[in-house]
């Protein structure tokens, strides 16, 4: 498939190393192509930048990378991995190019404004795959992945064990399709737990302030939940 990653951090990285990985053409999208590329410093968890990641992959994956308005005309699939903050101007600038596609959507709608542990800028009532889902309700998001590292998303067997990752979506086709998709990462259908609506991505969202205590008193991001029934 042709997919777009909209999203140049550490996490857009992982999912288009993947996608490429599984034989995808992949196009990551960016603001600006350029400054991008000319970028040299470590992001805030002192990942390498993104250009070093790009130049080591770009030849042996044919990844692409593109302006935002460039980067999805030609896309069946989008990823939305861009800062929470800012993943609606992210997807504003696509136009009308993202008109009736898929959108996976793992971003969190984390606020550091204050330092860490970050709060949620959306929360309770709403959250971030709503937003996204109301501002653009030509898009079908499904969110998923998003409670767990990247590491993990695109390579659940680095936990052993049964492990689950969450579903939520109005359309049930684009659920389908984002549950191929997770099951090529390599996620079990027992392990794909559908919860619902898009409405249902509060509760996954949610997770994010135990995540984060987790990481900190672990002083690890490689662990991930599992739902136990009785
Ligand atoms: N780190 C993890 O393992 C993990 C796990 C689960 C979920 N997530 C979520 O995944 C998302 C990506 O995380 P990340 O750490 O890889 O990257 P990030 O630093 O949160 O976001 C980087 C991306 O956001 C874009 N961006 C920032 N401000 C923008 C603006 N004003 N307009 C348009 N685009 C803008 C950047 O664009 P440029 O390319 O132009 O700089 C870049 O592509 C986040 O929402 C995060 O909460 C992360």
């Amino acid at each position: 498939m042709n997919i777009t990653v909209l999203g140049t951090g550490i996490v857009g990285q992982i999912i288009a190393a993947k996608l490429a990985g599984l034989g995808h053409a992949v196009t990551i999208g960016t603001r600006d192509v350029e400054k991008t590329l000319a970028k040299n410093t470590k992001d805030g968890m002192g990942n390498p930048p993104f250009s070093e990641w790009y130049n080591q992959n770009k030849n042996k994956s044919k990844i692409k990378l593109a302006a935002y308005a460039d980067a999805a005309p030609s896309a069946e699939l989008l990823f939305n991995c861009t800062s929470g903050q800012a993943s609606v101007d992210a997807i504003k600038a696509l136009g009308n190019t993202s008109k009736g596609k898929i959108l996976i959507d793992v971003a969190n709608p984390l606020d550091f404004s204050k330092g860490f542990p970050p709060s949620l800028s959306v929360v309770n009532t709403d959250s971030l795959g709503e937003v996204i889902q109301r501002t653009f309700p030509d898009i079908k998001v499904v969110k998923t992945l998003n409670t767990m590292t990247c590491f993990i998303m695109v390579n659940p067997a680095i936990v052993p064990g049964d492990h689950d990752v969450f579903v939520s979506g109005n359309d049930e086709g684009a659920k389908t399709k984002a549950k191929e998709i997770l099951q090529s990462f390599g996620w079990t259908n027992s392990n794909i737990i559908d919860l619902g609506d898009i409405t249902t991505a509060r509760g996954t969202e949610q997770l994010l302030p135990i995540w984060v205590r987790l990481m900190k008193s672990m002083n690890t991001p490689m662990f991930n939940f599992k739902i136990v029934k009785a």
